[in-house]
């Protein structure tokens, strides 16, 4: 995608007067405000509607920009050289005398850190002074925004300002890594845990949905479309809506295709689009084939089954 500089220098200029813009990642838009000014991130936590308790992920260019943030170890380093930028974040020990916003750590002593790739984030965040605050740009408890036009379902004009960059290339959100003890995923996301798996070469630990919940954003009713969702599903009624994995020969009015092969990463890619599309026709509930737990499968099955906790 061309990169637009004006459309950047606007964006830098509501940044800079605390205002929140939607800004595109490879995983799912952003809904960003300077994460040093308290007042900045109010406005996030107001606009998504988002209980306070729930910390924001900070974006950065690049490692030099999060030394003075926080503590990083060679968990850390191994896994940055491998994947930044790209779909994976962080939860290190934050420094005590670190300017991010209380606002966005809840008063916590960690922060979540990500290097998001979409060349056009990358080139604002190298010229602001300061890190992004932010979380996905949907209202709370809703699937995220994977193109600037989802964003403006969900907030219609109240954002002031969003830049544009095209559809989401990975189009789920990035995958969530404590390192500051046993490496521990905290979300599945876009970077698939096996390959994590194999640069740190340890056992990594899976929270899993039912252990006791750290943050409301882990809790099972994230993700909800509104409107129950069953998962492997082989037939579908014509009155719901039938997700599929793969374009059959013979179509019906009521398939919605997640790809045109059985290639799960164009899955990924479609998911969050399709639930969208559904929710606004006329079918009242979802039902969805059986999608292979591997690869980006395992990251799709993950927030069907939130999203079917309707
Ligand atoms: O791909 C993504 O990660 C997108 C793009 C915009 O970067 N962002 C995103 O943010 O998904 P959000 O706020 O929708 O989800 C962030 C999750 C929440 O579940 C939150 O609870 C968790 O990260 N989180 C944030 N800070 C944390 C921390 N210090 N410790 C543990 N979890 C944290
Ligand atoms: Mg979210």
């Amino acid at each position: 995608m061309k990169i637009n500089l004006t459309n950047i220098k606007k964006a830098k200029k509501f940044l800079n007067k605390d205002e929140c813009i939607g800004i595109p990642t490879e995983t799912v838009y952003g809904l960003a405000a300077n994460a040093y000014s308290d007042m900045a991130c109010k406005k996030i936590f107001n606009l998504k509607k988002r209980p306070k308790n729930n910390p924001l992920i900070v974006h950065y260019y690049n490692i030099q920009n999060i030394r003075k943030d926080c503590n990083f170890n060679h968990d850390f380093l191994k896994l940055y050289k491998k994947f930044c930028p790209g779909p994976i974040t962080f939860i290190l020990e934050l420094k005590k005398n670190s300017k991010i916003s209380k606002i966005v750590t809840n008063k916590k002593n960690t922060l979540a850190v990500r290097f998001p790739k979409h060349p056009i984030t990358r080139n604002l965040l190298k010229t602001l002074k300061f890190p992004l605050a932010a979380p996905s740009a949907n209202f709370s408890s809703r699937v995220s925004a994977v193109d600037s036009s989802h964003i403006r379902e969900d907030f219609d004009n109240k954002i002031k300002f969003i830049l544009e960059g095209g559809k989401s290339n990975i189009g789920v959100e990035s995958t969530i890594i404590d390192l500051r003890n046993k490496p521990t995923i905290l979300r599945l996301g876009g970077l698939e845990v096996s390959k994590i798996q194999k640069i740190l070469n340890k056992k990594i630990v899976r929270k899993n949905s039912n252990s006791k919940i750290m943050y409301p954003g882990q809790s099972k009713l994230h993700y909800s479309p509104g409107m129950p969702l069953k998962m492997n599903i082989k037939n579908a009624k014509d009155s719901e809506a039938f997700i599929l994995l793969k374009k059959r020969k013979k179509i019906k009015s009521n398939y919605f295709f997640l790809s045109k092969k059985n290639n799960l990463k164009e899955a990924a890619k479609n998911l969050y689009s399709i639930l969208r599309k559904i929710k606004k026709s006329k079918y009242k509930s979802i039902v969805v084939q059986r999608i292979p737990n591997r690869g980006l499968g395992i990251t799709i099955n993950d927030r069907l089954k939130r999203a079917s906790k309707y």
